[in-house]
């Protein structure tokens, strides 16, 4: 702790790299992110037999408004990355207060099913998630590599949203909601 004006302030923790990127601290870095308080979505699509698949992807953001486009970032190194990279269609489902544990199913690393998760299909065959705040249904656009994620674009075809509920937040690794 220090005193600024006989204010006791925490030292912040700082996170540096430098421009050889070697031995760089993750677990630093990726605690500085956590700072960033954001909302949760599930990403979902379907194979080509149909069955569904989803992860849960905090790393959303609008991104062109005309066209209407958004951006999400997969890690590479999920087997699902590729899947996505093959989706010609995907939705983007913002989760909300109450869906904690569909947060929790589709950031597992193995054994994700859609049992018992209630959704529907509108004209492109993407999981949509019941209960969420908003939903985007996208055709894919392009999938740029960048680091060791994939940034993949998405046109909006239809989105819909519903104002009587609150979103799922997420901030330094802890779920919240607003009030
Ligand atoms: C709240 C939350 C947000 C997440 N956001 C992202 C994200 O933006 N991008 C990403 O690739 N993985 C994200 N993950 C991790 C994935 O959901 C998933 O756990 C991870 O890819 C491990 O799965 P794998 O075994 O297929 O690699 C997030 C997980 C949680 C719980």
């Amino acid at each position: 702790m220090r005193a600024v004006r006989g204010v006791d302030v925490a030292t912040p923790i700082e996170f540096t790299s430098g421009f050889e990127f070697v031995n760089v601290d993750q677990a630093t870095f990726r605690n500085a992110l956590s700072n960033f308080a954001s909302g949760v979505t599930v990403v979902s699509a379907c194979d080509e037999n149909a069955h569904p698949y989803a992860m849960t992807v905090s790393a959303f953001t609008s991104l062109s408004l005309d066209p209407p486009l958004i951006l999400v970032c997969i890690g590479q190194n999920s087997a699902r990355a590729e899947k996505f990279s093959q989706a010609r269609f995907f939705a983007v489902n913002v989760l909300s207060a109450g869906q904690v544990a569909l947060s929790d199913r589709f950031a597992r690393t193995q054994g994700i099913d859609f049992d018992g998760v209630d959704y529907d299909l509108w004209d492109h065959g993407a999981p949509i998630l019941r209960g969420a705040v908003a939903t985007l249904e996208c055709e894919r656009s392009k999938m740029h590599e960048e680091g060791d994620h994939y940034i993949m674009i998405g046109r909006v075809l239809r989105a819909q949203f519903d104002e009587s509920r609150r979103p799922l937040l997420h901030f330094r690794r802890e779920y919240g909601k607003i009030g």
